[in-house]
């Protein structure tokens, strides 16, 4: 018997959150749980009876074993095709830009992002829709609906598809078609940017380090950074995408990426420094000495773009989720275009892109995107960077003074605290919550409070309302600080606080980011009373 339906019953209810459901790679691989999640993914859609999905995944551990669920149950639930990457690789941005260069119905993304991988760390899966991104809330609801009622799945009977050979072979009735996961990705970063004017860059003498953090950009950047642009070989470190990350953290920030960071604030710095994440859509750019804050590598981008081949028409617009620092309003303000503010979570911004809206957005989180794909993009922002080096002929430092010249700088930094006892974390925002129509006007730690309020999106395409998306709370003088629960964590609540502080005086623009933001900070901790109400004094992580 070829295929079969398993009886089952629902686990738990799973929730995919912001970018897809992530969990110990222990749950995942439970009797059970990856199918049921599938199933209900699968029902949620509508089915895939007919289908083309593009599978692919960070490489992490248990990668491999969940493809062949993956397929098993495609074929089993009539799936007609299913684009793989050899070895199971592919990385987020690739996915996104295969469903939409062949026209798939969906994609499925193996991926715990920048978490840790391994058997005791995390894993995730995530569906994105035929416009390459992320699904909707309306699309998650269904399939949360469907996990909490599952019944039975469908599984193909036989055994292991060979994902590791290219080419074009079948399982029972359905096509699997494996694909070079770098190909299609560098076809498409040739059309955008000028790689005759960055290769010229390298030629003459231009250096760079690219860290692929033992994560899924490895291949992407030998071949494009090393190969195609001429960057000399030891240009990417970690470029092998291991099961575990080498033991590390694929999560490009100052913290996780120290090994990059020591290697840019050294004399004989390189002129360029950027990293990636587990799944390659994250990225951190750094110059020599000289670090940029995501927030501000966007309004950089977003001032700039029109010096690469695929901007030089500009842009229509921005769009940055609510927590990510107001540079980039400022920029597009000048700029006289529009910028739109969305919730936390690339989701957010897919309706903008395909309604033409948005040319370039992105998170405060490390991503940063456009409406090339319909994800973030760490290789593209990396490769944006280089275009603009090249035209521009300026450093990194000198490029980002620039800018905060013309529009001001503001300081930014968010403070995470990790794994606080969820009950506790839910009182804190429910009490700042329940007093922030009281906080207007009052005065502490010498800022008065402007506006304090609970984000709200209501989406200007398709008019659906997001509620409860971070508190905010505005001062006079262009502080303000945000608080809101990560839908990321895999264990207890993490309180994310960010600060920011707009400075546009001359001699305001070189503080350290910490003497900047110690007034709000102190006001922040004051009236959330996070401290009495977690516990907690000092933020785990500060990126
Ligand atoms: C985090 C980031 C958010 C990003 C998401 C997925 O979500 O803050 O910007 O979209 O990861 O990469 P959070 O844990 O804050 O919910
Ligand atoms: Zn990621």
């Amino acid at each position: 018997m070829p295929m079969q339906t398993v009886r089952t019953r629902p686990i738990e209810g799973q929730k995919p959150g912001t970018s897809g459901l992530r969990k110990k790679t222990a749950v995942f691989r439970r009797p059970h749980y990856l199918e049921n999640y599938v199933q209900s993914t699968f029902d949620g859609i509508g089915g895939v009876q007919g289908k083309t999905l593009v599978v692919g995944g960070d490489g992490r551990f248990f990668n491999d074993d969940a493809i062949q669920i993956i397929l098993r149950m495609a074929a089993a639930n009539g799936a007609t095709r299913c684009i793989v990457g050899q070895g199971g690789i592919l990385s987020t941005p690739a996915v996104s830009n295969l469903i939409r260069k062949r026209n798939a119905d969906g994609g499925l993304i193996l991926s715990a992002s920048h978490n840790p991988g391994g058997p005791d760390a995390d894993f995730g899966l995530k569906y994105n829709g035929p416009n390459g991104g992320p699904a909707p809330e309306n699309v998650t609801d269904k399939i949360f609906a469907r996990s909490k009622e599952i019944e039975i799945y469908k599984i193909t009977a036989s055994g292991g598809v060979d994902i590791d050979t290219l080419g074009t072979r079948s399982h029972q009735d359905m096509v699997v078609e494996i694909v070079d996961p770098v190909a299609e990705y560098a076809e498409m970063m040739q059309a955008i940017f000028d790689f005759d004017k960055i290769r010229g860059l390298f030629a003459g003498g231009f250096t760079m380090r690219f860290d692929a953090m033992h994560a899924v950009t490895g291949p992407y950047a030998h071949a494009i950074l090393e190969g195609m642009l001429g960057a000399p070989k030891g240009t990417v470190v970690n470029g092998v995408p291991s099961p575990d990350f080498g033991g590390g953290h694929p999560d490009p920030n100052p913290i996780w990426a120290k090994d990059l960071m020591d290697a840019m604030y050294r004399p004989d710095a390189p002129d360029f420094g950027a990293a990636s994440d587990g799944d390659g859509d994250r990225n951190m750019i750094v110059g020599q000495g000289a670090y940029v804050t995501p927030s501000d590598s966007l309004a950089l981008l977003c001032a700039k773009a029109h010096l690469a081949p695929g901007y030089k028409q500009g842009l229509v617009g921005v769009a940055r989720s609510m927590p990510t620092s107001r540079a980039v309003d400022r920029v597009a303000q000048r700029l006289g275009i529009a910028c739109h503010e969305t919730p936390t979570g690339w989701k957010f911004f897919g309706n903008l892109l395909d309604a033409g809206q948005v040319t370039l957005c992105g998170e405060e989180s490390a991503g940063t995107g456009s409406d090339h794909v319909r994800e973030k993009d760490g290789l593209w922002a990396v490769l944006l960077w280089l275009n603009i080096l090249a035209e521009a002929k300026q450093s990194v430092a000198d490029l980002m003074t620039d800018l905060w010249q013309t529009d001001g700088r503001c300081y930014y930094s968010r403070h995470d605290y990790e794994d606080v006892d969820s009950n506790k974390a839910n009182a804190m925002m429910d009490a700042l919550r329940g007093k922030l129509s009281t906080l207007g006007g009052s005065a502490v730690a010498g800022l008065t409070v402007e506006q304090a309020d609970e984000f709200a999106y209501d989406d200007p395409i398709d008019g659906s309302r997001a509620s409860g998306q971070g508190i905010r709370l505005m001062f006079s003088g262009g502080a303000r600080a945000v608080f809101r629960l990560s839908g990321t964590g895999t264990q207890g609540a993490t309180i994310r606080l960010y600060l920011e502080q707009l400075e546009t005086a001359s001699d305001k623009l070189q503080l350290q980011p910490e003497e900047a933001l110690a007034d709000v900070r102190q006001a922040a901790m004051t009236l959330s009373e996070l401290s009495v109400m977690t516990g907690r004094v000092d933020p785990d992580v500060i990126t």
